[in-house]
């Protein structure tokens, strides 16, 4: 069977390691299912990214949906990057590494008011608006609090990302933003708006996305709105690319962030202003893996079954978007036969699998297998279904680790429950 390796999570001796550190060691120490990260991974990810564009003026707001641990949040915040929120939740998480608020974007297509309210009161360094209707509450809402926001309208291209449908956001049939004209008669009404400042336009055209072109097809059109809001005097700060790079899960053909730059930079060149981007799977999904443990094997009628003590609850996206997580044993032997199996948790539902129909080594119960590629939308999603107690999460650097989040309790799964 093949075997995924990076840099930072690779066989040593036929044992899996992430950086320095033996996962065997990390299982034998935190059980499983048990979520590890490489730090280096993430720096190295975030200096990459920031190496392609250093040409141009610009910046990283880590999309810290994709990981939202504070630790994690905190290696990029101490890289220099800012931090893009998408509600008060992950406002509050981003404050407590003590990030400076005008680092932080405010996203979101359903903002509440008290998110508003909370995002000018923190003075983030811009609020993104998604609707005209949304416009107008902002203004209304600094109005009361005698304040000017910052705000960047999120136009929608109407682009095919060509990504999944659930991780598609720039088609006009998508909830997210509004139209190009809808989005210049808004930056046109200027005047209505005395206590809104626009300082940008933004897009965000979905998330992994393995090739180039949905991007620039995307920038060019909004690259035509900018210029046209120039012309009508409004002079904008800066122009949102929003994140959605994709990643290697398996073999596809993705691009490289060189490649990315290579064909965007020409394109931001004319536009005279700060690029924004917003990276989350791109700095984190390779950086982490979920190790489980074989409970058993079976067969039902011809189709084999490995049942592992990690669910749906722990990593979701191969449930809801039939993601392909690459499975690996954590001990490599080539010796052992192939089969054909589900990779199946515990859960009561046929929708909780890891694998479906995938070649792979037969293991044996009480084995352990890394999940590949864990680190983005991973334990972000995870839930308590079936009463299942949320994985920890280890974070490697080089020979030294961290727990940054330990095992829930069952008094976790409790908290804040009154018996009547
Ligand atoms: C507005 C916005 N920015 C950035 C991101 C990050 O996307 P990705 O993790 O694909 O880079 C998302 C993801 O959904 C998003 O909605």
């Amino acid at each position: 069977m093949q075997y995924l390796e990076n840099q930072n999570i690779k066989y040593k001796n036929n044992q899996l390691y992430v950086e320095g550190i033996n996962v065997d060691d990390l299982v034998k120490e935190f059980g499983t299912p048990l979520y590890i990260y490489s730090k280096n991974h993430f720096i190295n990810q975030y200096k990459e990214f920031e190496d392609a564009f250093s040409q141009i003026k610009h910046k990283i707001f880590y999309a810290m949906k994709a990981n939202f641990n504070l630790s994690v949040i905190n290696t990029f915040v101490n890289l220099g990057s800012g931090v893009d929120v998408n509600s008060e939740g992950e406002l509050f998480r981003a404050l407590k590494t003590g990030i400076d608020p005008s680092k932080i974007i405010l996203t979101s297509v359903g903002k509440t008011k008290n998110e508003i309210k909370l995002g000018l009161e923190k003075n983030v360094l811009m609020i993104k608006a998604e609707s005209e209707e949304e416009v107008e509450l902002i203004n209304q809402i600094a109005e009361k609090m005698n304040k000017v926001a910052r705000v960047a309208i999120r136009v929608n291209p109407d682009v095919d990302a060509k990504t999944h449908p659930y991780i598609s956001t720039g088609l006009s049939s998508n909830k997210f933003g509004v139209d190009s004209k809808t989005a210049l008669l808004i930056y046109k009404r200027r005047k209505d708006f005395s206590n809104i400042q626009f300082t940008g336009i933004d897009m965000h055209i979905g998330s992994q996305i393995t090739s180039v072109s949905p991007f620039v097809d995307a920038m060019q059109k909004l690259s035509e709105l900018y210029i046209e809001i120039e012309k009508d005097g409004l002079k904008l700060k800066h122009f949102d690319v929003g994140g959605g790079i994709g990643v290697k899960y398996n073999n596809e053909d993705s691009f490289s962030i060189n490649e990315f730059a290579e064909k965007t930079i020409p394109l931001f060149k004319k536009l005279n202003c700060e690029i924004i981007f917003e990276p989350g799977r791109f700095l984190t999904a390779n950086g982490g893996i979920l190790v489980t443990e074989v409970l058993y094997n079976k067969k039902n009628g011809d189709k084999n079954f490995i049942i592992v003590d990690a669910a749906m609850n722990d990593l979701l996206r191969p449930s809801i978007y039939q993601a392909y997580h690459h499975i690996q044993p954590i001990n490599k032997s080539d010796a052992r036969k192939n089969i054909i199996a589900n990779v199946v948790g515990p859960v009561c539902e046929s929708g909780d699998y890891l694998a479906r129909d995938r070649e792979i080594t037969q293991p044996t119960s009480g084995e352990l297998l890394a999940v590949m590629s864990a680190g983005a939308y991973g334990m972000v999603m995870s839930s308590n279904y079936n009463g299942r107690r949320r994985p920890p999460e280890v974070l490697v650097d080089g020979n030294k680790y961290s727990v940054i989040r330990n095992r829930e309790t069952f008094d976790h799964l409790i908290y804040d429950e009154k018996i009547i």
